[in-house]
């Protein structure tokens, strides 16, 4: 009774926190993008990047949630940049809706997939297949690929968002190291929601990926945790980073009540960071040729958000991804 209390305390402050924070991140996002880098100055630092200088042939580029708000605009701009992109959706018909469809973008460099990320078998299975098409030679990782607000949910005894939202990123990124090289960029897409999520009782490794308090600290929780995976991941040949790509309206919404919907896709349009200037940030991030292996960047910045977790508390998280991914890809301890 008294943790079912604490938990629903707990829930709300994440809640309520995670909305002042949209209104902060509204605000300071319309101001990047005005003020500070628009539209032009970013897409000609893509432009000049050493990412988007390699000859075509090096120009491969693997992007999983190709079917959402903001992976549809990253996998357009990589194929206007000549890159030959590997798109992993979560819904065939949706999929060629969006590429095959009437507002389509037909392209002969344009490969899809379908995948659940619920199952990490078929991550499996499609990985070693994305490993054979690129011939192990793969420039860019974007994961794109994400769930919020999901109710309470295990997959495999891990919480839902944990399972999707870093799981399947760990086990993609174990599966297709050997097609990374030094020059490869993996760039997962975070939340500024991290800053706001409680950090729990480090009990064990274990209850660090079981722990359900709510929706909202659940989402939350597990970017902060991806953030912390990715800084571990800073010691690889390859450069992985992480992004927070603004605040948009988007599929991601799907899961919030009637009104948060209403105001989100009816009103938040006129407003809010779009898909394509998301895609925009996104690309530029995984292209800058100053990437900092590890780091966490929001609006071209490097924030240190995972500071608020101890090393104990790092080193467990990140333990536990690996022991679950080295199982699922029959890698011995
Ligand atoms: N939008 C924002 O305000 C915002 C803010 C901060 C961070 N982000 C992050 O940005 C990323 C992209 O979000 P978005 O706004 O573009 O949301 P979105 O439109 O909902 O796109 C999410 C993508 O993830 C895919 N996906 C979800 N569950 C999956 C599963 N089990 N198996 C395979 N694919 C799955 C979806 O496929 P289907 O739709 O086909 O299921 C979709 O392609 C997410 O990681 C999100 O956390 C977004």
């Amino acid at each position: 009774m008294l943790l079912e209390v604490s938990n629903d305390l707990t829930e709300w402050a994440v809640c309520v926190r995670v909305y002042f924070l949209a209104l902060s991140c509204w605000i300071s996002e319309i101001f990047f993008e005005y003020f500070t880098k628009g539209h032009t100055e970013l897409l000609d630092e893509i432009r000049k990047s050493e990412v988007n200088q390699q000859h075509i042939s090096e120009k491969v580029a693997v992007v999983t949630g190709a079917d959402g708000t903001i992976g549809r605009e990253v996998v357009r701009l990589l194929l206007s940049m000549n890159f030959t992109v590997h798109a992993i959706v979560g819904d065939s018909y949706k999929a060629n809706e969006i590429f095959h469809g009437k507002a389509g973008y037909p392209s002969d460099r344009l490969r899809l997939y379908r995948s659940n990320f619920e199952r990490n078998k078929e991550i499996i299975a499609l990985s070693r297949l994305i490993a054979e098409k690129t011939r192990g030679n793969i420039s860019i990782f974007i994961g794109c690929a994400g769930v919020m607000l999901v109710r309470k949910k295990y997959i495999n005894n891990i919480e839902s968002h944990l399972s999707v939202n870093v799981l399947a990123n760990a086990l993609f990124i174990k599966a297709l190291q050997e097609c990374f090289n030094e020059r490869t960029r993996v760039l997962l897409l975070g939340s500024s929601t991290c800053r706001v999520a409680m950090v729990p009782v480090l009990e064990s490794e274990e209850h660090l990926l079981t722990n359900y308090v709510g929706p909202y600290q659940s989402y939350a929780y597990s970017k902060l945790a991806l953030a912390a995976y990715v800084e571990h991941l800073s010691s690889s040949r390859f450069t992985t980073a992480c992004v927070h790509p603004g605040v948009v309206p988007s599929g991601l919404y799907r899961n919030t009540n009637f009104f948060v919907k209403l105001v989100t896709y009816i009103i938040c349009p006129f407003f809010l960071r779009n898909g394509a200037f998301a895609a925009l940030l996104v690309v530029h991030t995984a292209t800058r040729n100053d990437l900092q292996k590890g780091s966490y960047y929001e609006d071209t910045k490097r924030i240190p958000v995972t500071d608020r977790l101890s090393i104990q508390c790092k080193q467990s998280l990140a333990n536990a991804f690996n022991r679950l991914a080295n199982k699922e890809l029959g890698i011995a301890a």
